[in-house]
């Protein structure tokens, strides 16, 4: 039989009270289908940073770095800086493995009301493709004179011809296999040299996919676009920063952040990719099993589909999806009284 071998990394929060229900719905899906996966757990989290001084342990990466795919619950805890535990763990994730693409589907499904009037199921189905290693997430930069009138901070973006070259031929190539359009996110009035750039590259690639419909526009408007005709998008590309407000956007419009599946891709599977709800950690209800596992629990079928299961993939998102449109069952944040448990239960009363 055919064996996974997954790292967990359950993090912080209700980080753990999610990754557990997409585990066992795992295990079903797994099981039907004819092969396994087993869970290696690292305790990588605020926690561990409160009692080492460090989120993961030095040799973290290469503990992890022969599994065939991670699966995160979230990470961050009040008393630890965001930017401590986000550049101590997943920063360092996606970028030693090279996971350059951040997937983000957005589906308005039935049975979870978009607050946007006009979002309706069958209709708003477009996926991001976020860059995930550069872009204006860099170190580069720093502080300078502190204290004096000239005090100053620079923050450098970086873009690298091959950074963006490889993000935008995913996107390509999926908006080939998807409905065959393309939005591409810019900033080319304002930001006047890395994303003239940017658009000059979107140019060079788009002529290499002639079949692709594409078009660009500025992130400003985009966003607009996103809320006011969501429906009308099917892959958009953004850089690192873009990508990552435009999906959170994009996540509201599909019915919220407690829903919303991302993964981190190596494309080029030398390393392994990484797959995560977008939901944080979620203090304010943390330890109350009332946390929605939806996000983690689609964040797992992308994870079958990436390790070559689309069948059982599209089997776990089949009994999700019947459970949020029969409207019976479901948690807190989308209107409902369920807890995390009893509707992870009612997801694997519907798989064989
Ligand atoms: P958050 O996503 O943790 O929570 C925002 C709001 O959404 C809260 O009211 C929360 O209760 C609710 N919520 C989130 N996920 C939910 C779920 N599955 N079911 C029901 N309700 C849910 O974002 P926040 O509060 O800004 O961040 C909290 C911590 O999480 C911070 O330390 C932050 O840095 C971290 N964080 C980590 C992320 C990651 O690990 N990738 C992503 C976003 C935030
Ligand atoms: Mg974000």
């Amino acid at each position: 039989m055919q064996q996974y071998r997954i790292a967990t990394i359950p993090g912080d929060g209700i980080g753990g009270e999610v990754v557990t229900p997409a585990t066992a719905v795992l295990d079903r899906v797994a099981a039907h289908h004819g092969f396994a996966l087993s869970y290696d757990e690292f305790d990588w989290s605020c926690e561990r940073f409160a009692h080492t001084g460090a989120m993961m342990p030095e040799d973290g990466l290469d503990r992890i770095r022969h599994h065939d795919a991670v699966l995160l619950g979230a990470v961050g805890w009040p008393g630890v800086p965001d930017h401590v535990s986000l550049w101590g763990l997943l920063i360092p994730i996606r970028r030693e493995f090279h996971q350059y693409v951040n997937l983000r589907p957005i589906t308005v499904l039935e049975g979870v009301p978009s607050p946007v009037t006009g979002a309706l199921p069958g209709e708003v189905d477009f996926v991001v493709v976020r860059e995930n290693n550069e872009g204006e997430y860099s170190r580069e930069g720093g502080r300078f004179d502190r204290g004096t009138p000239r005090e100053r901070a620079v923050q450098e973006s970086v873009f690298t011809r091959r950074g963006v070259e490889r993000v935008l031929e995913y996107g390509f190539d999926l908006a080939e296999r998807r409905g065959g359009r393309l939005t591409s996110a810019t900033k080319s009035n304002g930001i006047v040299h890395t994303m003239p750039f940017w658009d000059e590259l979107v140019a060079e690639r788009a002529a290499l996919h002639p079949d692709v419909v594409w078009d660009q526009e500025h992130i400003d408007a985009l966003a607009a676009k996103v809320v006011l005709e969501p429906a009308r998008f099917d892959v958009i590309v953004a850089s690192n920063l873009f990508g990552d407000i435009l999906s959170d956007l994009a996540a509201a419009v599909a019915g919220g952040i407690g829903i919303a599946p991302s993964a981190n891709l190596n494309p080029e599977r030398e390393y392994p990719s990484m797959f995560e709800p977008v939901h944080g950690s979620a203090p304010d209800i943390a330890g109350r099993g009332v946390a929605n596992p939806l996000g983690a629990l689609w964040s797992a079928s992308m994870m079958l589909d990436h390790l070559g299961h689309p069948e059982a993939g599209r089997q776990m998102m089949d009994a999700v999806r019947a459970v949020l449109a029969e409207g019976r069952v479901r948690t807190r944040d989308l209107g409902g009284e369920a807890g995390t448990d009893e509707f992870t239960s009612e997801v694997l009363r519907r798989l064989p």
